[in-house]
């Protein structure tokens, strides 16, 4: 069982970088991006930081898909899908499909074309919108990883 252990820990590892990350950005980064303290072309400043995390928080996501997607056959726990008690099971799928795609294809294909022009044309409705769904992703992370604690240790709501 050593290395279902490695497993957990190494998944517990990547979320705690990954959205240790993103709760930084939602709560540090974008208000003071947003304020202007780090400097008068906001963009410049977000892409700054962004450009640099966002490799980080692949790799994260790579590491934390992996080792779920061991523990899961490794311990034969497919049956939990059927579930509904195991909603910490399908939060944490979903979660993670969510920012795979942000951060493989959104980011590289959406962000990067669009959100340059509307930073430039109407910058506080842009960062507002962005800082928005930063607040989002966030909560749903961190309800994911509360239930996901919570749920693996015994506790059930259902
Ligand atoms: C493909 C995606 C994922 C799969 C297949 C997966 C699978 C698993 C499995 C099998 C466990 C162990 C459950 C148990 O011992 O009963 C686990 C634990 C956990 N996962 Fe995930 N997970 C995934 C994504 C995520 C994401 C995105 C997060 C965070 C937002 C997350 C957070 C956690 C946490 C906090 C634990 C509990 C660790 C502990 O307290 O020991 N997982 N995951």
């Amino acid at each position: 069982m050593d290395d279902v252990i490695l497993a957990r820990a190494l998944h517990v590892l990547g979320v705690v970088i990954w959205i240790g990350g993103v709760g930084m950005a939602t709560m540090v980064v974008l208000p003071a991006v947003r304020r202007g303290d780090l400097g008068e072309n906001r963009f410049k400043a977000f892409q700054a930081i962004e450009h640099r995390f966002v490799w980080i928080a692949r790799t994260a996501v790579i590491v934390v898909g992996l080792s779920g997607l061991y523990m899961v056959a490794r311990l034969d726990l497919w049956d939990r899908f059927h579930s509904l008690s195991f909603w910490w099971m399908h939060a944490m799928v979903c979660v993670w499909l969510l920012f795979a795609f942000i951060l493989f294809i959104g980011e590289p294909f959406i962000l990067h074309r669009f959100f340059p022009r509307l930073a430039r044309a109407r910058p506080d409705f842009a960062f507002a919108v962005l800082h928005r769904v930063h607040w989002v992703l966030l909560g749903l992370s961190l309800v994911t990883i509360l239930g996901a604690v919570a749920g693996s240790h015994g506790w059930s709501i259902f």
